[in-house]
């Protein structure tokens, strides 16, 4: 089956999925929408809510925020592709997220995330083939000063270099 066969046939099966999220979720969406005046300003903290629950945000998560916030399911997905801090895609148990922008860069991102590419043989946007790492460029983590800096997570390590990283790596299981 061709590679755009088979994102057709997952897409298709996930059309026919339902969407299965908890009644907790579904009471922090619930509150999220009494913070604003409308319903559409709600999105982020919506989308944000089911990719606690799920992991990552598949269609039909994107399409039930759609209807939630009464949005068409492109504007969604717009605002879904904008912000790296959503995943459209299944990620690994530590998702690494380094800084490519002004300060990281010139302080040695570029070098740290072609060092993590090679040490775990994945690219931008790839998970490693056990799911134990994601791996991604991100822009300004608004850590510019213990730049170059690297989020695993939800937590922050700054200052980094080679050596940091790979003492890093081996606490992650
Ligand atoms: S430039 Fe990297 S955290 Fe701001």
């Amino acid at each position: 089956m061709s590679a755009t066969r088979s994102l057709v046939a997952a897409l298709s099966s996930d059309l026919l999925q339902p969407l299965r999220i908890s009644d907790a979720t579904r009471a922090e969406i619930e509150k999220s929408l009494t913070r604003y005046p409308n319903r559409r300003s709600a999105v982020m903290p919506v989308l944000w809510a089911l990719q606690l629950e799920i992991g990552w945000l598949p269609p039909a998560a994107l399409r039930y925020a759609a209807s939630v916030v009464e949005l068409p399911e492109s504007e969604v997905f717009g605002i879904a592709t904008f912000y790296t801090m959503f995943n459209l895609r299944p990620v690994g148990r530590h998702h690494l997220q380094v800084c490519m922008t002004l300060s990281c860069s010139l302080m040695g991102a570029d070098r740290l995330f072609r060092h993590l590419e090679k040490k775990l043989g994945i690219g931008h946007g790839e998970t490693t083939p056990d799911g134990r790492f994601s791996l991604r460029r991100v822009e300004c983590l608004a850590a510019c000063g213990g730049a170059p800096c690297l989020q695993v997570n939800f937590d922050y390590h700054e200052n980094l270099d080679e050596a940091k990283v790979d003492r890093l790596l081996e606490t992650l299981e």
